[in-house]
């Protein structure tokens, strides 16, 4: 695919397409939705790398769509939830992929795990390790914020969430970027679907044997178990239990490492809202979901029109793709003021796309948001600085708004 360019001003409306995973790459996404949401809000691309589709840019037409699940459907058999179509015969079905019923019997058996009494149970864990991973980190030194605190810190949690033998959680790590990588890019770690395929095959393999034994103990709090004594889910098909297994791999993983990357170098950027922050550590609250908003980890969710129908003023035909584009609905300034600005003290921080809305917002969202709170508390007990000293580089996907490293530098203290 041959680069955009930086402005979109100069495309004409009807060739604009901003499923170019380089537009997200390169971060110069902004002017193209900025125009769509003006202009075309719901924009037919007739021509794409993933064949045409609408591309949804307001925040309510975004939640019109996701309340309105009976219309647009997620269901792997439809077309799932990526704008990028899985191979037929590699359809790997998960509950974020599933319409009701089936959905909503498979989301039971897990949300347990994040209800308020285990999320309390789980606090000091999550507090002990971050103490333990920041208090680690070398000082007057240029390290990778991403490789040193954000993936380390989310694996330790996939870890916990599943509990995985401790020494091996950098598998967890490895399957979550295998399976969200866009294989066009010359980092990925697959090449291929094929290949990505075969790599989540043997996750699986993995997952099985432990899945086996918790299936014969007795339940227990951790996702496996859950998931092993679930009446929904106690007998998946091999591609089924491949996309359950994925989807809360991916989900627990991604995400929040890339908040916790985000969330650093938005306060960098805007360091008068840092230093509001190093004077007022409670407004830890408003900023983590301010950074989640900001950062906006899942660039988009796919639904398929089941039926011929209306949004914005466009006629959607029975089997079209619709691509809700959180990136651009969390910037509209129709639902969100002064939207471009990271602002940490926001009234109403919590209103944002970024978890989604409806019958598939997001299972995670509270414990992402634990997760966030204690590492922001952790950091401004211990770094009142700490220094973005280089390019951030983010990852090549139209679907998870990432970063592969951030080289940062705390100063020693006076
Ligand atoms: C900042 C962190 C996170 C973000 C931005 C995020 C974002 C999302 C989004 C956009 C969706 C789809 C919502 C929709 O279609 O309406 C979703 C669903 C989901 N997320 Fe998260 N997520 C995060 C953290 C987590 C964590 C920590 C977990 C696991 C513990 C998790 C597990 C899931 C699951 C299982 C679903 C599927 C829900 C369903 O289909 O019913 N997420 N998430």
């Amino acid at each position: 695919m041959t680069a955009q360019p930086r402005d979109a001003a100069s495309i004409p409306l009807d060739k604009i397409d901003v499923s170019d995973p380089q537009l997200y790459q390169d971060d110069t996404y902004y002017s193209y939705f900025e125009r769509l949401r003006r202009e075309d809000p719901v924009h037919w691309c007739p021509e794409s790398s993933y064949g045409p589709y609408w591309a949804v840019t307001k925040y309510k037409d975004i939640m019109h769509i996701e309340v309105n699940h009976g219309i647009y459907s997620s269901d792997a058999g439809t077309g799932g939830i990526q704008i990028e179509d899985q191979p037929k015969d590699m359809v790997r079905p998960s509950f974020i992929r599933m319409d009701p019923p089936r959905h909503d019997e498979q989301r039971k058996v897990v949300s347990p795990i994040v209800a308020p009494q285990n999320l309390a149970n789980m606090e000091a864990t999550i507090r002990e390790r971050t103490c333990l991973v920041l208090d680690g980190l070398p000082r007057n030194e240029t390290f990778d914020w991403v490789e040193r605190v954000s993936i380390e810190l989310t694996t330790m949690m996939l870890a916990t969430l599943f509990d995985f033998p401790w020494e091996e959680r950098r598998k967890l790590t490895y399957w979550s970027d295998v399976a969200i990588a866009n294989v066009n890019a010359p980092e990925a770690p697959v090449h291929s679907e094929q290949e990505r395929f075969d790599e989540l095959k043997k996750m699986a393999e993995t997952m099985a044997a432990l899945f086996n034994e918790r299936a014969k103990g007795p339940p227990k709090f951790d996702l496996l178990s859950m998931l092993a004594h679930g009446e929904a889910t106690r007998e998946m098909p091999l591609l089924e239990f491949m996309g359950n297994l994925t989807l809360l791999i991916v989900g627990g993983n991604d995400t929040t490492r890339n908040s916790m990357t985000g969330g650093l170098l938005a306060l960098s950027q805007f360091p008068e809202q840092h230093r509001k922050l190093r004077d007022d550590p409670a407004l830890v609250t408003s900023l983590v979901p301010e950074i989640i908003r900001y950062v906006t980890p899942v660039i988009h969710m796919r639904r398929t029109a089941r039926e011929d129908t209306e949004l914005g003023g466009k006629e959607i035909r029975k089997g079209d793709k619709v691509v809700m584009w959180y990136v651009s609905g969390n910037r509209d300034p129709d639902a969100v003021e002064d939207p471009d600005s990271f602002i940490i003290d926001r009234p109403r921080p919590r209103q944002h796309l970024s978890f989604g809305f409806g019958i598939h917002r997001c299972v995670g969202n509270r414990l992402a948001e634990l997760q966030l709170r204690i590492l922001w508390e952790e950091i401004l007990k211990r770094y009142p600085v700490i220094e973005v000293v280089g390019e951030a580089k983010r990852t090549y996907s139209n679907f998870i708004h990432g970063f592969r490293s951030m080289p940062v530098r705390i100063p020693m203290p006076n």
